[in-house]
């Protein structure tokens, strides 16, 4: 079965498509066949980035019911083990599709053979949005060292949590209910904790809020904090990761810090990936140690496993290595 990397913002312009595209060359050059989906449905551009024309079969035409399987979407890129499929193609209203078909895409997803799926999902906290990041525990959240930016992580996180423990419950259930009516109490101002609404759930249905609290636990979100600019950065990621475990009892997983660099700019006007164009860059050389470190993180033992203790050293290691070079 292929590792799912779901790529998610909650912010639009993060970064979250140029990260997608280069970390799948990243993988890809490290001989693992990659596909990579366009899933930013009304907003898909992967395409232009990797310099194909949009006059090939993608989501759009399975949603239209044009083609009946994700599989025989997959197209070919020109870069040695890297493969595509587009998205909606520009046929309208595709942003809107139903859970049916949602639920058709996930399993259609699921079935595509490969090393490595990665998803590029669209900005904003959409039930489709986060339905896709869900498809995994450990999907990645591209932040940039902005307080907007952790406001929208923050929020789409929020989304994700509630949508996750939403599904726990059956429809029509109290434990839904007790949820649907704590986001109401929310609004009037009263802002509970995850664990607070788990133990109103636990009182109501004894074994069910602790079980739901328990499961919540395995989501384990990636953070990429992209657009970095200098030490202080660090300071946006700590935020976030007080927010989460404050606020939503969960622990995240700093698994990147990348610089602001303009080769980007360039490999976009290029209409080519910068792990392509510009593979001695700043931000290409940091990408692969990230990719590096994503793969040995589903290959080897979690225990083996050498990602740095927070984002502080990930930071921290990033400007030693400047101040070295
Ligand atoms: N590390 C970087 N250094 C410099 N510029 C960057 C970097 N990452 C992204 N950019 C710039 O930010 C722009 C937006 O990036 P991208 O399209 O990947 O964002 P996105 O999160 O996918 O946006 P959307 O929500 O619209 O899909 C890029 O066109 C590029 O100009
Ligand atoms: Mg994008």
């Amino acid at each position: 079965m292929s590792v799912i990397i779901p790529v998610a913002g909650g912010k639009g312009g993060v970064g979250k498509s140029v990260l997608s595209l280069n970390l799948s060359v990243a993988i890809a050059s490290q001989c693992k066949q990659v596909v990579l989906c366009d899933l930013d449905f009304g907003g898909a551009n992967l395409h232009t980035m990797l310099g194909l024309k949009n006059n090939q079969n993608g989501l759009g035409h399975y949603i239209n019911k044009l083609v009946d399987n994700i599989p025989s979407l997959i197209q070919a890129t020109g870069i040695p083990n890297l493969h595509f499929i587009a998205g909606d193609c520009l046929f309208p209203g595709v942003a809107n599709m139903d859970f049916f078909t949602k639920q058709k895409i996930i399993r259609e997803l699921q079935k595509i053979e490969c090393d490595y799926l990665i998803l590029d999902l669209g900005a904003g906290s959409t039930h489709n949005v986060v339905d896709f990041f869900l498809v995994v525990d450990n999907g990645i959240i591209v932040v940039t060292p902005e307080i907007t930016s952790i406001l929208n992580a923050y929020s789409f996180l929020k989304s994700v949590v509630y949508r996750f423990c939403y599904r726990q419950f059956p429809p029509k259930s109290a434990g839904r209910q007790i949820l649907q009516n704590s986001i109401l109490q929310r609004l009037e101002g009263k802002d509970f904790s995850f664990q607070q609404i788990m133990q109103v759930i636990e009182t109501t249905l004894p074994g069910e809020g602790y079980d739901c609290l328990h499961k919540m636990q395995q989501l384990k979100p990636r953070i990429i904090m992209n657009m970095g600019r200098n030490m202080q950065n660090s300071e946006m990621g700590r935020r976030l990761q007080q927010l989460a475990q404050n606020k939503l009892s969960i622990d995240l997983d700093f698994t990147g810090y990348l610089p602001y660099d303009e080769c980007i700019q360039y490999s976009i006007a290029q209409r080519q990936p910068a792990a392509v164009l510009y593979p001695q860059s700043l931000f290409v050389q940091t990408l692969l140690s990230t990719a590096q470190r994503i793969i040995s993180a589903h290959t080897t033992s979690s225990v083996l496993h050498n990602a740095p203790e927070d984002f502080d050293d990930i930071v921290r290691e990033f400007y030693s290595q400047q101040s070295n070079n």
